[in-house]
């Protein structure tokens, strides 16, 4: 069935309500991708973990869902690894199974000395296992591995293999910084160290659904370790965004490289939260691969959709390049993207001397471009006919300043309120760069230079067929390598 604005190559739940990806593992040959998942309404509710399984990153089944919230709590965002030598106990002996650390979320009512009842929020590492990836089991009925802290924000495990050291992490956000844990057997863990103080964005809200890699550099046989952190509000350009830090990682101890006010994010939009990255992705692939909640907090409540609320980004590729403005983590969508689209054949000439215009009649489109910014002159870029949003490219001193636009109303305040934008980032980049953009009935993803910037935003367009218009207010249009492509088959999401 078709409905107006599910998309027809994001990952979306089949029904009911999706927010941050969890458990990102490949295992015997599938991408496992568990996710905070509400079945019962389309907005946020008891949390469970929803599964769905793909060969290519592209296609995606649907599966009953892995945990359950019951008595231990409901089960907040969290990681998953391969346990290869059944260093748990937890598995058949010589067979390899899954571990998912999440974070089990309890509000017991505590009585006051005046007599009125509130709600004591309580959050705790709890561990799930599987043999098949398919059903699960709470370690201990839920039982919390690592017990409360006394913050009430205290959640997001993600665990990781440090090879130098010989133990596994886990890095897990406990108000606004982020704790590391050790441990040998994967059940007991212990407190080494702690990041964050003053570094980075902070706001009111709690740190979450933080993320640990080591990335090489491209071009260099160097590495750097990554730090990503989501930020739930005071984001650059409004509400949830995730910030990255690039430093050393010696098994105990996060050291960050840049000045700690550096500010460093992973996307320039507005929907673009809680990435995590896959984990026992085989060595001869080698790729570090992440995917991405496309929403945020600010007003995902309220978005126009019918049987299902969120979607995720196409999944991304990370790179470490050296830019103008020192190292960053850029981020290409996954080869496999490719092999879902086909070109189409009538790749358009410029139409005029300052303009060219492709609609389509269909709902998927990836247009990319080479594009050369005269001095002083304003480019524009539109998706959609009714015109929803646009982003604007203008030539500056430091690099080129991005102009990110965006309009919609849908008849409840907090989504009218704070959906619509109209904000500048400036790039470190030359006026000759690459823009490519995927459209998918309702999103717009830009990336440029080829994944070295990004930004992801929602986009609900009256007519979804999908159109980009690409302008100069003076001079000559200077595009080269225009390509357009389109889905090449039917997919499942
Ligand atoms: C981020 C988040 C996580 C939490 C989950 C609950 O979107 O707030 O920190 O685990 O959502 O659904």
């Amino acid at each position: 069935m078709s409905e107006q604005y599910r998309p027809l190559l994001h990952m979306t739940p089949n029904s009911g309500w999706m927010n941050d990806p969890n458990g990102l593992v490949f295992f015997n040959g599938d991408y496992h991708q568990f996710y905070q998942y509400y079945p019962n309404d389309m907005v946020w509710g008891p949390m469970h973990w929803g599964h769905k399984t793909s060969k290519d990153l592209i296609n995606w089944q649907e599966h009953e869902p892995a945990l359950l919230p019951d008595q231990s709590g409901m089960c907040f965002s969290g990681s998953a690894i391969v346990d290869w030598h059944n260093t748990s106990g937890l598995f058949e002996t010589g067979k390899p199974g899954l571990l998912a650390f999440y974070t089990s979320f309890i509000q017991p009512k505590v009585t006051l000395a005046d007599g009125t009842e509130v709600e004591n929020p309580i959050q705790q590492q709890s561990l799930a296992y599987s043999q098949d990836g398919m059903t699960w089991k709470k370690f201990a009925n839920g039982a919390p591995i690592i017990t409360a802290r006394g913050n009430p924000d205290f959640r997001d495990p993600k665990v990781i293999w440090h090879q130098p050291s010989q133990a596994w992490v886990m890095v897990v956000s406990c108000g606004q910084h982020i704790e590391f844990y050790r441990s040998t057997n994967l059940l007991d863990w212990h407190l080494v160290s702690e990041f964050g103080y003053r570094h980075g964005a902070h706001s009111k809200g709690p740190w979450e659904c933080p993320d640990l890699f080591e990335l090489p550099i491209e071009g260099l046989q160097e590495t750097r370790w990554v730090l990503v952190v989501g930020i739930g509000e005071g984001a650059h350009c409004g509400g949830a965004g995730t910030q990255y830090f690039i430093g050393d990682f010696d098994g105990e101890t996060f050291t960050n490289h840049n000045h700690p006010e550096t500010l460093l994010w992973l996307d320039f939009g507005r929907d673009y939260y809680a990435t995590q990255s896959f984990s026992d992705i085989p060595a001869e692939d080698g790729r570090r691969i992440v995917s991405t909640w496309m929403s945020n907090h600010q007003y995902s409540l309220e978005l126009p959709t019918q049987k299902f609320r969120s979607s995720m980004t196409m999944p991304r590729e990370l790179f470490l390049f050296e830019g103008k403005a020192g190292l960053r983590v850029g981020q290409r969508f996954v080869r496999e993207l490719n092999q879902a689209l086909s070109l189409d054949v009538q790749t358009p000439e410029p139409s005029d001397e300052q303009a060219i215009s492709i609609y389509s009649l269909k709902e998927v489109m990836k247009f990319s471009a080479d594009v050369t910014l005269q001095d002083s002159q304003t480019l524009h870029l539109n998706v959609y006919q009714d015109n929803p949003a646009y982003f604007e490219f203008i030539g500056v001193e430091q690099g080129v300043e991005v102009r990110s636009v965006r309009r919609g109303q849908f008849g409840t305040e907090r989504i009218d309120q704070h959906f619509p934008h109209d904000y500048r980032v400036t790039l470190p980049i030359e006026n000759e760069f690459q823009i490519e953009v995927l459209i998918d009935k309702g999103s717009v993803e830009l990336l440029i230079n080829a994944g070295q910037f990004s930004f992801t935003n929602l986009v609900y367009a009256k007519e979804t067929q999908a159109s980009v218009a690409v302008s100069v207010d003076s001079g000559s249009l200077a595009l080269r390598n225009v390509q357009v492509s389109s889905l090449a088959g039917e997919k499942t999401c």
